[in-house]
């Protein structure tokens, strides 16, 4: 190859990283996205600077598709007062103190929020598939840690829970300490780094549109890299602004479609505000 040639690509590598670097700075800056993990703004400033050509339209579209997927379901939370609340509750070793004090957390992210009026009927029938868990991968996983007082998990069950939300992870890091469990959260982009821990179980509640949103396929690209031996994949049946559009019947026919390729065996579970599969990966034959 013409070496000129090689030089014009190099630095057009160079510029496009410079210039991505300007905007993933500038999606950083703002107040709302501070605390998301830079290689998720990167993945998606790159993309919408190679389809919009200019920064200013860059900037403007990765922080609009950064509050699809995450800023959206967000509300303001004040982590160190979260922590304390629920250190003290802890101390008073009721169960019942502390399952009143992380639903008034769960009620802070839209989508934990939905699942407080089934909360208790959850996950029973989800481990009576699976089995009860002793390792499990908590995938997007919000607020939903907050849910373990209803798990009824053995204590040293291994919870690897993946956000994207740096603020969020260090506080439930520290929730997971409390609850008696290893402190397994991870700041990490699932798309960017696919989990490649073993473990019983795979929790991707309402995760699946949101990656689909991100990439083509993203979802997809996940779900046939874990290694895991079931996955548990919950829907909204409703959007967040309480419009039911069809929505549980299209995600019902893209992962049973998924499933069958894959030949996944599948157990249906419907709860009044959330749809469920529990998909089994491994038959351990
Ligand atoms: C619809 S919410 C679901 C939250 C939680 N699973 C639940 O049902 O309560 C989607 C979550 O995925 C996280 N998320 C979005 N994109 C992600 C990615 N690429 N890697 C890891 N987490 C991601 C968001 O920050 C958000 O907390």
């Amino acid at each position: 190859m013409d070496e000129s040639l090689v030089g014009d690509e190099n630095n057009h590598t160079r510029l496009e990283t410079i210039v991505t670097d300007g905007i993933v700075a500038a999606v950083l800056r703002s107040r709302k996205y501070r605390a998301v993990c830079p290689d998720t703004v990167r993945r998606i400033a790159r993309r919408e600077l190679a389809n919009r050509g200019d920064v200013k339209t860059a900037v403007k579209e990765t922080k609009r598709k950064l509050h699809q997927v995450y800023g959206a379901y967000e509300e303001p939370v004040d982590y160190h007062a979260a922590h304390t609340r629920l250190a003290v509750a802890y101390e008073t070793r009721s169960e019942a103190e502390v399952r009143a004090v992380c639903r008034g957390l769960l009620a802070r992210h839209a989508s934990t929020r939905e699942r407080l009026p089934i909360l208790d009927e959850f996950y029973p029938p989800i481990w009576a598939v699976t089995g009860r868990p002793a390792s499990l991968l908590d995938l997007g996983c919000g607020l939903n840690p907050l849910t373990i007082p209803w798990m009824d998990l053995a204590p040293g069950t291994r919870y690897h829970a993946f956000d994207i939300d740096a603020d969020r992870v260090a506080f439930l890091n520290r929730t997971l300490a409390l609850a008696g469990c290893l402190r397994l959260a991870r700041c990490q982009d699932i798309l960017c780094q696919p989990p490649d821990a073993k473990a019983d179980v795979a929790l991707l509640l309402k995760t699946i549109p949101c990656l689909d949103r991100q990439e083509p396929d993203g979802a997809r690209r996940v779900l046939t890299s874990l290694r895991t031996r079931f996955v548990v994949a919950g829907f909204a049946i409703k959007s967040l602004g309480g419009r039911e559009k069809g929505m549980a019947r299209n995600y019902q026919a893209q992962f049973l479609a998924l499933a069958e390729e894959q030949s996944w065996p599948v157990t249906r579970l419907a709860f009044a505000t959330e749809l469920v599969f529990v998909a089994q990966l491994e038959t351990g034959s």
